[in-house]
């Protein structure tokens, strides 16, 4: 069963770890992600963007393949399946399709226009037990094509979004998705301290973890970051290790082609980068 991500960041935030959020792309992806969470017993959330969401042809069909795969799999972790910086349509179709838990970033709406766009969507979920995430603040570089420049957010805003009950809040503090640029001037924890001394227990959301180093990371988390989003880094680790193999002629070997074989060696990439998240987001055992 899919639960909402209140609980475990709760947990977390309470615990001093973060929950990792792996965006998912496919079958193997998903699959790769779920045994991992198990083995480790540590809790999962599933990101899926509304990229990902319509390439796996539309959120039903990841809902209702996420839903079975929990179940055939034998999980028994606590996994949330997670909208990642959805629109407010996306939100909605999500919550209709069985997601438990969503992101509505309006981050690029005037701020009155977020809140009030982030009001009538965390009442739906309040009354559905899902998890909200909202976002203050861009994070900035480039995802589904939509390329931004890492700013920080207003703690005043922080404190505005994070009062209309939302579980958990985004903002940014010079983080950047995808790879960050040799001249990148690293995280604000000056921003981030002064976000969670307006906003309290809120479980705070780091979003771009790809590349971002592990003393950076440990401070976010002690700084009040309860759940961290990963999703460069597994690609990379994907297309390295499908690389290695194909060039190494492995894809031509035996008898026929098999795509079981040739999407093998990326699943366990993906396995091995989400255990060393888990690991250094303190998550392991705490299932
Ligand atoms: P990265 O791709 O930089 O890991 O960021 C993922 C993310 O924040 C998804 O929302």
């Amino acid at each position: 069963m899919l639960v909402s991500a209140k609980e475990m960041l709760t947990k977390a935030k309470a615990g001093k770890y973060a929950v990792g959020q792996f965006n998912i792309n496919n079958l193997e992806w998903t699959k790769s992600i779920l045994l991992t969470a198990e083995e480790l017993k540590s809790p999962v959330i599933l990101g899926v963007s509304e990229g990902a969401g319509k390439y796996m042809t539309g959120y039903k069909t990841v809902s209702a393949m996420v839903s079975a795969m929990v179940e055939e799999l034998g999980i028994t972790v606590p996994v949330a399946l997670h909208l990642d910086h959805g629109s407010y349509e996306g939100a909605k179709a999500c919550i209709e399709a069985g997601f438990s838990s969503i992101m509505f970033d309006g981050s690029h709406y005037p701020i009155d226009e977020n809140i009030a766009k982030t009001k009538e969507l965390v009442a739906i979920c309040e009354e559905k037990g899902i998890s909200i995430e909202a976002e203050v603040g861009s994070i900035g570089g480039e995802e589904d094509g939509v390329v931004g420049k890492g700013e920080c957010a207003d703690p005043d805003e922080c404190k505005m979004v994070a009062d209309l009950g939302v579980t958990m809040l985004a903002a940014g503090i010079g983080n950047i998705h995808g790879k960050y640029p040799e001249n990148w001037e690293g995280l604000s924890f000056e921003t981030l301290d002064a976000i969670q001394a307006k906003t309290g227990d809120m479980p705070l959301v780091l979003h771009g973890g790809t590349g971002i180093p592990e003393d950076m990371i440990k401070k976010a988390i002690s700084l009040g970051v309860a759940k961290i989003n990963v999703n460069t880094e597994c690609q990379l680790a994907f297309q390295e290790a499908t690389r290695k193999y194909i060039e190494a002629g492995k894809d031509l070997e035996g008898k026929g082609f098999d795509p079981r074989k040739l999407l093998a060696p990326g699943a366990e990439a993906i396995k091995a980068t989400v255990k060393e998240k888990m690991e250094l987001f303190g998550s392991v055992g705490k299932a």
